[in-house]
């Protein structure tokens, strides 16, 4: 099953409405890609900019490298998670993370991706107020990030999310 088969989320919708315009170069994150809204945004509006989209699911994948391809978009790079550069890094990520994986998995996978920004960048995230917004904020402010809420619409916050360099994502 991938998530936003049939059109936009309504999480999604908030968080492209906004998002500050992203980078017009480098390498650009969609974490969680499904079948691609997310990534194809990305690429439309920095069409100079590579986006890497991403998710574990094989099929999210293929629909999402289906997507870009009928959009002409050729700055669209779609893979499994695990098979993304280890040594890249990023200039922004957008996502709307896979929120019910789970607190701790969540942790570890924000952990793992948002120590892959670039120095000063930002991770936008959209997360639902009744699926831990908040607590997901005061976490990821706890480990050093700031955290700044861009907007609160339709019971989504979007949050724009940047390590400082004593952040220590990875404390337990
Ligand atoms: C809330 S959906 C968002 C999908 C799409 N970006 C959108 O906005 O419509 C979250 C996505 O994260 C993916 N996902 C779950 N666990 C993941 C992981 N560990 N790494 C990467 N993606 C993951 C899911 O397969 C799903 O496609």
């Amino acid at each position: 099953m991938v998530f936003a088969r049939k059109g936009l989320d309504a999480g999604t919708e908030v968080l492209l409405d906004a998002v500050p315009r992203p980078p017009v170069r480098g390498n650009l994150l969609d974490l969680g890609c499904g079948t691609g809204a997310i990534a194809l945004a990305l690429a439309t509006r920095s069409p100079e900019a590579t986006v890497h989209a991403v998710d574990v699911n094989p099929r999210a994948v293929e629909l999402c490298r289906l997507n870009a391809q009928r959009n002409g978009l050729s700055n669209v790079s779609c893979s499994l998670d695990t098979e993304l550069d280890p040594d890249l890094t990023f200039d922004v990520i957008w996502s709307n993370p896979p929120i019910r994986i789970g607190k701790e998995e969540l942790h570890r996978l924000l952990a793992t991706w948002l120590s892959r920004l670039s120095k000063g960048a930002t991770a936008w995230l959209v997360v639902n107020r009744n699926l831990g917004a908040d607590s997901l904020s005061v976490w990821l402010s706890e480990r050093g990030c700031n955290v700044d809420r861009a907007t609160s619409k339709r019971g989504f916050r979007v949050l724009g999310v940047t390590p400082t360099p004593e952040a220590d994502l990875w404390r337990p």
